[in-house]
């Protein structure tokens, strides 16, 4: 799916993230698997992430993003018409993680619901709700990404363990007079869903339903590097723009291997991508908000800077979208 925004235009207006106290490196890594801090720094590029506490769950990281990112729009949870949690970890399926957080909230006039699409989650619920802030459907609409993958990962599993962490992001979508979202285009394979997934996780019956992610990393790697480049050249040709126009790109933060091929096929300068991933490893759908985030706390993300995102993950799945900044604080 690709298309431009053609209706009212619609901008993120507050932004928060929440990352779990807890920081793993890769030296504690090193004590319970066979790997090394070397063979993960030159292979991935992370040093540590983010784990949750045991009791926390994936409402716990969402709640404390999502007053961050209200609070920072000026809005009232009370205000809220929608919100969608891109996560597949959800506290349980359901009630779903959406309904609970808008209980915590709380959002009593807000539809909610969870969104399934692998680490591209985010950007899937982003283009959700900008279509229907856009069209009226809805007035203030709050998009979490996030995941608490350190409770589906197998930690005897060197070569999914050392790649995930925790963390998640939130924003507030609104009508704005101009700029924000110029478009989006969206995939997905399912044909290559092998290569990344939870058997067992559903009503399909398997012979070892451990529950657990299952990874084939060379392909995942091809794929992944594959579509960060189609995508981001699909969108840009779309909305007729360029990779020079690009001020900030935000690739999904899985490893500094694919984004560096990403960046070099692009052609972006190394000093407009935003990479993160060092500190928090790939956070799934908490991936491109929590670089949003740091992003905007190193003062790079300035009224009309044109920022690409793309995500892709599970599913498999890929998307790209394309805005026009905007301060807060312009919402009509
Ligand atoms: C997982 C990944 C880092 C592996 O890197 P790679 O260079 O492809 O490594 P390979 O899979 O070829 O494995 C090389 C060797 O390292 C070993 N290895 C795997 N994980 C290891 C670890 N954590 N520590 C040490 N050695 C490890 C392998 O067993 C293999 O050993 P062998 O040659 O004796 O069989 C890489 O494939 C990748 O990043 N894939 C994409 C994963 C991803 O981003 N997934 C999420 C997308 S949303």
């Amino acid at each position: 799916m690709i298309g431009r925004s053609n209706g009212v235009p619609v901008s993120i207006t507050g932004l928060g993230t929440y990352a779990p106290e807890r920081v793993l490196t890769n030296d504690e890594l090193a004590e319970l698997v066979d790997t090394s801090d070397e063979w993960i720094t030159e292979r991935t590029g992370i040093k540590e992430r983010r784990i949750a506490a045991p009791e926390q769950a994936m409402t716990d990281l969402a709640l404390p993003a999502a007053r961050e990112a209200l609070a920072q729009a000026g809005v009232e949870p009370q205000e809220l018409d929608l919100i969608i949690v891109a996560t597949v970890t959800p506290d349980m399926m359901f009630p779903t993680t959406g309904s609970l957080l808008g209980d915590l909230l709380p959002a009593p006039k807000a539809a909610a619901y969870d969104l399934l699409a692998g680490c591209t989650g985010f950007v899937y619920a982003l283009a959700q709700a900008q279509a229907m802030v856009s069209a009226g459907l809805a007035d203030k609409a709050l998009v979490v990404g996030g995941d608490v993958l350190s409770k589906i990962l197998d930690w005897h599993d060197r070569s999914t363990l050392v790649l995930f962490g925790d963390g998640a992001g939130a924003v507030v979508l609104q009508r704005v007079d101009d700029g924000g979202f110029l478009g989006f285009e969206l995939g997905a394979d399912g044909g290559g869903g092998e290569h990344l997934w939870l058997p067992g996780s559903g009503s399909r019956t398997f012979e070892n339903p451990d529950k657990l992610v299952k990874m084939n990393g060379r392909e995942v790697f091809k794929f992944a590097t594959r579509v960060l480049v189609s995508s981001a050249e699909a969108i840009l040709a779309e909305t007729g723009r360029t990779i020079d126009d690009v001020d900030v790109y935000v690739p999904h933060q899985a490893n500094t291997r694919i984004i560096d091929y990403a960046t070099k096929k692009l052609g972006i300068p190394e000093d407009r991508v935003v990479i993160n991933v060092d500190r928090y490893g790939n956070t799934s759908s908490g991936s491109i908000p929590l670089a949003l985030a740091d992003a905007e706390a190193e003062g790079r993300l300035q009224e009309g800077s044109l920022v690409l995102m793309t995500g892709m993950g599970a599913g498999l799945t890929w998307g790209s979208a394309l805005m026009e900044w905007t301060a807060n604080g312009r919402t009509t």
